[in-house]
C-alpha cells in the first residue's frame, strides 16, 4: 500500500496527520471514514497557487458531489474556494455550511422547479444550464437578472470508465457545439434582460490521466467561444472547464503532477486565447475527486476469514458496498493493508468482501496480504471521493461515522447512523389499508 500524504508507520501501525488509527477506531467504532484535513487544504491551495494566469482571473470550484457535509463547507468558506452542486441537497448543505451563495455553481441536467426557486431565492452566483426548458423556467422565475453559464458537449472523448465520461456525443449533458439550436439558445440567452449570460461550461470525464484531453479540451472551448463572439456578437466572459484529473488508486493508475499540470494547462489556455483573440475576465476549473480523495481513508474490522478450497480466502469487513460502491459500480480498485502488519511481507492472497447479501459486494478481489486475524483493522486510504456521497443504507446497513484529523486531533463531524435514523422517516400509524 502506496502511503498518501500526512500518513506515518510507527511499529507498523498507522496514524494519519498524527492521530493514530486504532485510537480513532478505538474512540468511534468502525467502519470509519477518516479525512485528512491538512491534505486538504494544501491540496487546495496548490490548485490556487498554481492555476493562475495574469491575463484573466481564474477561480478553483469544488465539485461536492465528491464528497460534502457542513463542516467542509466551512472550510471551503475559509479557504476562499467556490463550489458546484448539482442538487437542492447539496446546495443546502453548502449553505448550510454558511458558503457565500455568490460563489455557488448550480449544475445538473435535470433541474427540479422547486430547486430553481430555491436556488433563486437564496442568490445562487450562478447556474450551468443544461438545456433551452431549463432557460425557460430560469426565465419564468427570474426576478432580476440571473448570471449562467451553458454547459456545451464539445465531442471529446477521454479515456475513462465508460459511465464517467460525459463529453460523448451520446452523453446526457450539456448541448453540442456543432449543432446549431446551441447557438441559438445562446443568441437568445443573450438578448435575454432577466439574464446575464456569463459564459460557457463543460466537463469532459472523470478519472482522465491524459493530460492532452484536457489541453484539447481548452483549446476547442476557446475556439468555439470566440466563433460565437464573432458570429452573435456577444461576450464570453467566463470560460469553465470543468474537473475530472485523474488520482492515484493502485499502482495502474497514473495521475500527472498537479502543480506542472495546472501550469501548463494555464499556457495552453493563454496561448490559444491570444491565437483566437478572446479577452476572458474569469478561467475556472472543477476538480472534486483530485482534491479530496488522497486525503480519506476508510477502515474497517475483519470479521470471519472464511477459506475457500478452490478460491483465494475471504476476509470479511464490517462494512463494503454500502460505504463504498465503487467496486461493484465501476470495477474499481484499491490497495489496502492491515493496520499493524503494513509493511509486513503478504502472507497468502485474499479476496476483501463486504456484508451485504450481494455477490458483487466485493471491495478487493484479490490482495496479497499478511496473515489476518479476526478484529485486526483494515486499512483503504484513497478513498476520500465517491465514498460517503455514494453510499446507501442497502440491507438497512447504518452509515458510517466521517471524522477529521489535524496536527494530532480529531473531530467527529459526521455521527455514525444508528438504527433509529434507519426508521426516521417511517410513519407510525395504526391505520392499514389492507
Ligand atoms: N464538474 C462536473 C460537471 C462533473 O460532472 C463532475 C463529475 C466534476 C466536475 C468533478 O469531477 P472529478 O474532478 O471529481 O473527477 N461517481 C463517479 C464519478 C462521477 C463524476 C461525475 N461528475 C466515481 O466514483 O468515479
Amino acid at each position: 500500500m502506496q502511503l498518501a500524504n500526512n500518513m506515518t508507520l510507527y511499529n507498523d501501525y498507522l496514524s494519519i496527520s498524527g492521530v493514530s488509527v486504532q485510537a480513532l477506531k478505538e474512540k468511534y467504532g468502525s467502519p470509519l471514514y477518516i479525512i485528512d484535513q491538512k491534505g486538504f487544504e494544501d491540496r487546495v491551495k496548490l490548485f490556487q497557487k498554481h492555476f493562475k494566469s495574469e491575463k484573466f482571473n481564474t477561480r478553483i470550484i469544488y465539485a461536492s458531489k465528491a464528497f460534502l457535509c457542513t463542516y467542509l463547507g466551512k472550510l471551503i468558506n475559509q479557504l476562499n474556494l467556490a463550489i458546484d452542486v448539482v442538487s437542492g441537497g447539496e446546495l443546502y448543505t453548502a449553505l448550510n455550511g454558511g458558503i457565500n451563495p455568490e460563489q455557488i455553481y448550480f449544475h445538473g441536467n435535470n433541474k427540479l422547479l422547486s430547486e430553481l426557486t430555491y436556488a433563486l431565492e437564496k442568490g445562487v452566483g450562478t447556474i450551468v444550464v443544461d438545456n433551452w426548458k431549463e432557460y425557460q423556467t430560469i426565465q419564468s422565475l427570474a426576478k432580476k437578472p440571473v448570471r449562467v453559464l451553458l454547459r456545451v458537449n464539445p465531442g471529446i472523448e477521454a479515456h475513462t470508465h465508460e459511465y464517467i465520461q460525459t463529453a460523448k456525443h451520446s452523453s446526457k449533458f450539456g448541448l453540442a457545439i456543432d449543432d446549431s439550436k446551441t447557438n441559438q439558445l445562446i443568441q437568445a440567452m443573450a438578448a435575454d434582460p432577466l439574464i446575464d449570460f456569463a459564459g460557457l461550461h463543460c466537463h469532459i470525464g472523470s478519472q482522465v490521466f491524459e493530460e492532452k484531453s484536457f489541453f484539447k479540451e481548452a483549446q476547442v472551448m476557446i475556439s468555439y467561444a470566440s466563433q460565437i463572439q464573432s458570429q452573435l456578437n456577444l461576450r464570453v466572459k467566463e470560460l469553465n472547464l470543468g474537473g475530472g484529473f485523474g488520482v492515484y488508486y493502485t499502482d495502474q493508475d497514473k495521475p500527472f503532477e498537479y502543480k506542472d499540470f495546472l501550469k501548463n494547462y494555464i499556457r495552453v489556455v493563454e496561448k490559444t486565447i491570444d491565437k483566437e483573440g478572446l479577452d476572458l475576465d474569469i478561467v475556472s476549473i472543477e476538480p472534486g475527486r483530485s482534491l479530496i480523495n488522497d486525503f480519506g481513508t476508510t477502515i474497517y474490522d475483519i470479521g470471519i476469514i472464511k477459506p475457500m478450497p478452490n478460491y483465494q480466502d475471504f476476509i470479511f469487513i464490517d462494512g463494503g458496498m454500502v460505504d463504498n460502491p465503487r467496486p461493484s459500480l465501476y470495477g474499481a480498485n484499491y490497495e489496502a493493508a492491515i493496520d499493524g502488519k503494513i509493511t509486513q511481507k503478504p502472507h497468502q492472497t485474499y479476496s476483501i468482501a463486504g456484508k451485504c447479501c450481494e455477490s458483487s459486494d466485493v471491495l478487493i478481489k484479490r490482495i496479497d496480504l499478511p496473515q489476518a486475524v479476526p478484529h485486526d483493522t483494515l486499512v483503504v486510504p484513497r478513498t476520500g471521493s465517491y465514498t460517503y456521497s455514494m453510499s446507501s443504507n442497502y440491507n438497512k446497513i447504518p452509515r458510517p461515522a466521517v471524522v477529521f484529523v489535524k496536527d494530532g486531533q480529531d473531530l467527529l463531524v459526521i455521527e455514525r447512523e444508528s438504527y433509529e435514523d434507519l426508521l426516521r422517516n417511517e410513519v407510525t400509524t395504526n391505520e392499514n389499508i389492507l
